[in-house]
């Protein structure tokens, strides 16, 4: 028998409706900050993740799904959003907009990571962008965005993580000076750490092998080397959180799996869900339109984990209203029957109302007990003779209590009221 491919799930009814609880507020929150939706293709050309998110990087080195269509081109699916909406961004000419231009979808994104709780081949994200603007204002804004949507979800507990890791003026020089600290203890560190060393030295802030942790902890700061720019930009974006309440941990170890970060840096996490705790991340990064090839762009934008927000509440024992049950259900009795109950169920859609209809030719009993398992109010029984008068039994199925009525005036007597129907 066939299964889900590894790190894939199946979204099952039982599950929506916490995908529809926090699709809604993402649009209500959305909506608010003034964002407007975008919808980028699921795959793009190889290369924009290449120089978008970086080479050295992990998604870009290991996990990647690409693939060579059939004229030959490269293709990868979306490993992340940011690169593909700053390429819209371009190709569109948005800066001809009035900036920041504010965008948000809900994606899914496809890495070939090592499954576990949390961690998908396969995940989806609402991701937020606000590209034109420099002011660390809208960084805040957008940190303020994030935060609303968890806490109108009812998540708790959460754990705003911010630095900055500069930006191509003052981050190489601090990279000499991690790795001339490293230097001294190569012998020490773990096998990634002596990878990280030679490839992707910032990466070295972030290992969690106990091992490493001693050299860690007298790494140099990145926050005393950021240059007078990037360091007056961190300075007000904290003022601005503060100014609107927002509590955050400065965290000198917090660095990021994509390249494309300048300045601001954040993640968010949250408490009970295991070691893939990262509600969501994201940043500033004011040089990947040029990377791209586009004009000069600065950018921020964080993007959150649905999975992982659900798991959240889930872990929460946060309630979300159940998928409402149908209006009406019909069942019928004989051929006659089963076509004017066709009709009708189409009748009391147009009119806005849910009906579910039987099929086959189940007893009435049957047919009841489908009704019952259905969660509708009300069942209505079409029966030939009662047909041939224009009549239909109406059922309240928590007071099973029927009654005769005409079939003609059914829509209005099915709307629900504050009396009741029946
Ligand atoms: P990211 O940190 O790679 O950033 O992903 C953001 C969030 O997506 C994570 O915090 C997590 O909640 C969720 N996520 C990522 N990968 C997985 C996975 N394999 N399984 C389950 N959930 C996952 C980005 O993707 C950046 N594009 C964010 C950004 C937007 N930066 C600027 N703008």
């Amino acid at each position: 028998m066939f299964r889900a491919p590894r790190g894939t799930q199946d979204l099952l009814p039982e599950e929506a409706p916490y995908w529809r609880r926090v699709e809604e507020v993402i649009h209500q929150v959305c909506r608010r900050y003034g964002y407007r939706l975008i919808a980028t293709p699921t795959f793009e050309e190889t290369s924009l993740f290449v120089r978008g998110v970086g080479q050295g990087t992990d998604i870009v080195e290991k996990e990647m799904y690409s693939f060579e269509d059939k004229g030959g081109e490269s293709l990868t699916l979306r490993p992340e959003a940011t690169a593909p909406v700053v390429r819209a961004y371009l190709e569109h000419g948005m800066h001809a907009l009035p900036q920041p231009v504010k965008l948000y979808s809900i994606i899914s994104i496809f890495r070939y990571e090592r499954p576990q709780a949390g961690r998908l081949r396969e995940a989806h994200q609402l991701n937020v962008e606000a590209l034109g603007e420099m002011d660390p204002a809208l960084d805040a804004e957008v940190l303020c965005l994030a935060l609303d949507l968890y806490r109108e979800l009812g998540l708790s507990g959460l754990s705003l993580q911010l630095n900055s890791t500069g930006c191509p003026r003052c981050r190489p020089a601090y990279i000499q000076e991690l790795k001339r600290y490293y230097l001294g203890h190569l012998g020490q560190i773990c096998s990634d750490c002596q990878l990280r060393y030679g490839k992707n030295p910032l990466r070295l802030l972030d290992c969690k092998v106990d091992r490493c942790q001693p050299i860690l902890a007298g790494a140099p700061n990145i926050r005393s080397h950021l240059c007078p720019e990037c360091a007056g930009h961190f300075v007000q974006l904290l003022k601005y959180l503060d100014l609107l309440g927002l509590p955050y941990t400065i965290n000198p170890r917090l660095v990021r799996g994509l390249d494309y970060y300048t300045k601001t840096v954040c993640e968010v996490w949250a408490p009970g869900i295991g070691a893939q705790n990262a509600v969501g991340g994201g940043g500033r990064y004011d040089g990947l339109a040029r990377e791209l090839g586009g004009r000069p762009t600065p950018g921020i934008g964080i993007a959150m984990g649905i999975e992982r927000i659900v798991m959240t509440m889930k872990s929460q024992s946060i309630a979300v209203r159940p998928e409402e049950p149908p209006r009406v259900f019909l069942a019928y009795l004989g051929q006659p029957a089963k076509e004017a109950a066709l009709r009708l169920s189409a009748t009391l859609r147009a009119a806005g109302l849910s009906a579910i209809c039987s099929f086959g030719d189940r007893s009435l009993k049957a047919q009841l007990k489908q009704a019952g398992n259905s969660g509708a109010a009300y069942a209505v029984i079409l029966g030939e003779e009662e047909l041939k008068r224009g009549l239909v039994t109406l059922r309240d199925m928590a007071r099973s209590q029927q009654v005769s009525v005409e079939i003609e005036g059914l829509p209005d007597r099915l709307r629900p009221t504050e009396a009741g129907n029946v």
